[in-house]
This record gives structure tokens, C-alpha cells and sequence, in this order.
């Protein structure tokens, strides 16, 4: 664990009830992450785009806990009291935090949280949802006792648990971009993610999504990434992605959209590629997932726009685009939505800074 050994703890601090909270953004990655093994390490390097809008809140409040046995958590998602699958990944999350931080064991807390977007969109309630839990439960950690940490070790550390929560939610605490896994250039750790600062062309592109279905993920993470343990392209897929870090990084320094467009649409197709080509094929497009993305290459051929498309684990599609083509971009998808008479969602987003701590 480099990086946090100057954080000191004490527990002599006895801040025993109290609120914190904090609002954590989701994030869209441009080279995916996919494939990890032991505890939550990336397979390859990916870098994402940290949203503005979509984001989780997060508020944690704490009393004192007389009885280690006790329960430890209530969680509550938009109002409701939940025990679904993710709490028992809050469970999870709060147990790795209290091995390093005891602290904790002695504390009940009352989780609430909330999106800013509806679930099952395709973008990632598990990245600003596991983020902001992360950044509370450390805030409740520095409350209760004496963290030595900077603020950039409290983020740092903080990334570093998000990661532990879901691998892609460590990609949140930076904005605009931020960058997990090593092996580019020397940039990037495996067990926390780094900010990177591009081009000023690429502080603010636009995210419309487009939602094709709302139906939960078809597959889930765990179950997905472990498809690429023994994939037959797992060396190609490593090899590529280093390749494509090495075009998109330097493309985004430059300002440089055309490499931008290819790199982030061979991510987005490598990765459906791979699933179809898992042991146990995986096919999450959906026919309009098709139409539009034929319909876009013909609207764009020749134009020269700045607009790219990615797609996660889902048939939903991220279009991204930069604020000259934002007036062309936006009729496209409107016309396009009207056209295809499906009754569907599309939902507006663009590059974030970041999380923000709003009660502490
Ligand atoms: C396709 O971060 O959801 O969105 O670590 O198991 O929680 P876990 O996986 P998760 O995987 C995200 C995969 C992806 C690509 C990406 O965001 O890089």
C-alpha cells in the first residue's frame, strides 16, 4: 500500500455522533477496464471521463456502538430501507475500512444515499455510489480520530477504497479525467487512480446517453470480468490497451480528436468483441444500439466533427462531443429519437470536476 504510510490514526480524538456527507460522480471510461484478479487489481490500465450531473450523494451519521456484535449499518437508497445486493457490498466496503481503521468497529452508522439518475441507465451507480460511500466513511475516519493525512492523501486514500467497492468508482474521485492501472509511461497505480489534465479542447465534452433499455445489466461485473481469465485474446486485449493509452493520452495533451474517435470507438467495440468471444459468449447490444450507431456513421461521414461514441457493459450508448458540435450533435439525436418512434430516454451529462463534500 504505497503512498499511505505517512497517514497516522489515533483514537484519542472521540467525536462519537455526527453527520457527514458527500456527493460523488459517476464516470465513463474511454479505455475500459475489463478483466482483474486478487484484491480488485486491473487486469490493464483504463482512463475514464468523470461526469458532471450523474452523481450519488451520500450522507453517513454516527453514534457509538456499544456492542461489536451489533449490527453495524442501516442503509437506505432515495428513502427506502434496502437489503439488496448492494448492501451487502456496503457491509464489505465497511469491514475493509474498519481492518485498517478500528475506529469504526466501535460506530453504528445510518447510511443514506441517492442518484441523481434512475438505475439500470448504463451509467455506473456502482462508481459514484461505492465513491461517495468511501469518501464518508473516511470522512467519519477523520472525525473520530486523527488522520495525518493532506488532502491529497485523504483523496488518494480514498480512491483506494473506492476501488476495493467497485474497480471502476476509484476513477471517480478525479476530474476531468482520471487514469487507473500501471504500465503507461509510468503513469498510473493499480491500487488507486491519478488525475489527468488534457488539452483545454477537452475540458468540456458533452455526454448524451442514449438509454435503449433500462433493464438490469444482463451480466454482471464479478461475473464479467472473470470472462477474461482464460479468453483466448486475453494477451492481444492487454497488448491493445497499452497501445491505445499510448495514442489517446498524448492525443488528449494535443488536442487531437481524430485519435481520440478511433481510440475511444476501438475500446468501445473491442470490448462487446471480447464478450461475444468469452468461453461463455455475452451479447449486450441491442438492434437499436445498431441502427444508431450505422445511422451516426452516415450522418458524420465527411463532416469532420468532434464526436466519438463509447458503450459500457449494456446496449446504451455514450456519445461524445465537443462544445462546437454541440448544436449538430444534439438535432442528430433528437431527430434521430423522434424517427425511431421508441419511447426512449436520453440523458445529458458532461465532464465533471470531481466529488464535493457538502456537510462535515
Ligand atoms: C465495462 O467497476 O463495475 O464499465 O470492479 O467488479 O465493480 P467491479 O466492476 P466495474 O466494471 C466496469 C467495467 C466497465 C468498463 C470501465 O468502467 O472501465
Amino acid at each position: 500500500m504505497d503512498g499511505f504510510q505517512n497517514i497516522t490514526v489515533n483514537s484519542n480524538k472521540s467525536e462519537m455522533n455526527g453527520t457527514v456527507e458527500w456527493r460523488s460522480p459517476s464516470n465513463i471510461a474511454l479505455i475500459k477496464y475489463w478483466g482483474k484478479s486478487g484484491d480488485q487489481i486491473p487486469m490493464n490500465p483504463s482512463i475514464s471521463m468523470t461526469l458532471k450531473y450523474a452523481f450519488t450523494q451520500t450522507e453517513i451519521e454516527w453514534s457509538p456502538r456499544e456492542n461489536s456484535n451489533e449490527k453495524v449499518f442501516d442503509f437506505y437508497l432515495s428513502g427506502d430501507k434496502v437489503s439488496s445486493g448492494f448492501e451487502s457490498k456496503v457491509k464489505a466496503l465497511i469491514g475493509r475500512f474498519a481492518l485498517k481503521y478500528p475506529v469504526l468497529n466501535k460506530l453504528f452508522f445510518t447510511i443514506k444515499s441517492l442518484n441523481t439518475f434512475p438505475h439500470s441507465t448504463g451509467i455506473a451507480s456502482s462508481a459514484s455510489g461505492m465513491s461517495a460511500l468511501a469518501l464518508a466513511l473516511l470522512s467519519v475516519v477523520k472525525e473520530t480520530s486523527d488522520f495525518g493525512g493532506n488532502y491529497d492523501d485523504f483523496t488518494k486514500e480514498a480512491s483506494y477504497f473506492s476501488r476495493l467497492g467497485s474497480g471502476s468508482a476509484c476513477r471517480s474521485l478525479y476530474g476531468p479525467y482520471a487514469i487507473w492501472g500501471s504500465g503507461t509511461s509510468g503513469i498510473g497505480n493499480d491500487e488507486y487512480a491519478v488525475p489527468f489534465h488534457p488539452h483545454n479542447d477537452f475540458l468540456r465534452i458533452f455526454d448524451s446517453i442514449l438509454i435503449f433499455s433500462k433493464k438490469p445489466k444482463k451480466v454482471g461485473s464479478t461475473l464479467g470480468h472473470s470472462l477474461m481469465n482464460d479468453h483466448p485474446y486475453r494477451n492481444g486485449r492487454i497488448e491493445q490497451v497499452h497501445k491505445n493509452m499510448e495514442r489517446l493520452l498524448p492525443a488528449m495533451e494535443q488536442g487531437d480528436f481524430d485519435t481520440w474517435q478511433q481510440v475511444v470507438e476501438n475500446e468501445a467495440m473491442s470490448l462487446h468483441g471480447l464478450m461475444m468471444a468469452s468461453s461463455t459468449p455475452v451479447m449486450l447490444l441491442a438492434p437499436e444500439t445498431i441502427r444508431f450507431l450505422n445511422d451516426l456513421e452516415d450522418f458524420r461521414t465527411g463532416k469532420g466533427l468532434k464526436v466519438a461514441y463509447t458503450i459500457d457493459a449494456g446496449p446504451n450508448v455514450h456519445l461524445l462531443y465537443a462544445l462546437e458540435h454541440r448544436e449538430i450533435i444534439q438535432d442528430f439525436i433528437s431527430n434521430w429519437v423522434m424517427d425511431s418512434k421508441l419511447n426512449m430516454d436520453v440523458i445529458d451529462d458532461e465532464t465533471g470536476m470531481g466529488p464535493k463534500q457538502l456537510f462535515e
